[in-house]
């Protein structure tokens, strides 16, 4: 196996501690840039047509810089720049968590989310803004930040205290890591999803409860949403079929199936406006698959800015 894994685009810019290496033709490494150099801006095109790569060791800390530095990033875009910045750098920091390791790459995520409590805590309106798709990410990328983005207005909408709304962000976050071991052509598909399919699909709760848990670092609630978001009261959801679900596995499930109801168009059926997507859901409550409670709560703050 080579000692050298290739950069991802984004560590070109913010790495600054590792050295950088080309590879000759029989794989040795050439260096590009030394470890403490700042690769200057005039480079970065040129580092970015290249096939540049960091030694096997240096992946950790890499993985860490990189996180420093986008949460600083996303910080000083949610005090000072628009929607779409914010949006870009949420999307870079997600999308650096479901593809690094996953030790290296959680560690920032807290951090990530308390920049965004206290970022947003004071003016949550702007969350709404943040719900938006873009046709040039994956799916799951996209969901993730709607789920968060939606979370963090239940928790703002609701006075969720302000340990329990960090706990909720980062399971919101991290409720389909598990995804990130299933087959990409399963989870962007525009169709129904065959029974085959579906079945492998339905591994990704259980896969991501065992991710998470191998990590101390996470409270136990963390890795529960991960394996219980798609479980329903009635029993009629899975992998388990439990009906004594948790209030944050609960309440995720429900945001979890609002998101794509609301913002994604398939083959088989249309997105639906907000009003439509909440009817919807509000059939699942009736027939006791979700709390009337939680989903009234979640209606209402919706509702309060005619969302
Ligand atoms: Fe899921
Ligand atoms: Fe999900």
């Amino acid at each position: 196996m080579s000692d050298y894994i290739a950069l991802r685009r984004s560590q070109i810019t913010h790495c600054y501690s590792i050295p950088f290496f080309c590879l000759s033709e029989n794989g040795n490494g050439v260096l590009y840039k030394n470890a403490g150099e700042k690769l200057a801006e005039s480079k970065y095109a040129e580092a970015k047509k290249l096939k540049l790569f960091i030694h096997k060791d240096d992946r950790s800390a890499a993985t860490k810089e990189l996180q420093r530095a986008l949460n600083l990033e996303l910080a000083k875009s949610i005090a000072t720049e628009g929607v779409s910045k914010v949006r870009k750098v949420l999307r870079d920091i997600i999308e650096e968590a479901l593809t690094a390791s996953f030790n290296d790459s959680y560690e920032a995520m807290p951090e990530t989310i308390e920049i965004m409590f206290y970022g947003y805590s004071k003016n949550s309106q702007l969350l709404e803004a943040l719900i938006k798709i873009s046709s040039n990410s994956s799916i799951s990328i996209e969901h993730t930040i709607n789920v968060l983005a939606l979370t963090m207005i239940y928790c703002f909408g609701n006075d969720v205290p302000i340990n329990a709304t960090k706990r909720l962000g980062v399971a919101a976050i991290l409720h389909d890591i598990g995804c990130t071991m299933i087959n990409k052509k399963i989870l962007d598909t525009e169709y129904k999803l065959s029974e085959n399919d579906f079945q492998v699909f339905k591994t990704h709760p259980i896969k991501g409860h065992d991710i998470i848990k191998s990590s101390t670092r996470f409270d136990k609630i963390i890795s529960s949403v991960a394996l219980e978001h798609h479980e329903r009261l009635d029993g009629s959801g899975y992998p388990q079929g439990i009906t004594d679900i948790s209030f944050e596995s609960q309440l995720i499930g429900l945001i979890d199936c609002y998101e794509p109801l609301t913002y994604r168009d398939k083959v088989f059926r249309k997105a639906q406006a907000p009003f439509g997507s909440l009817k919807l859901l509000k059939e699942e409550v009736v027939a006791k698959k979700f709390d009337k409670d939680i989903f009234k709560n979640f209606c209402g703050c919706l509702a309060s800015r005619n969302y």
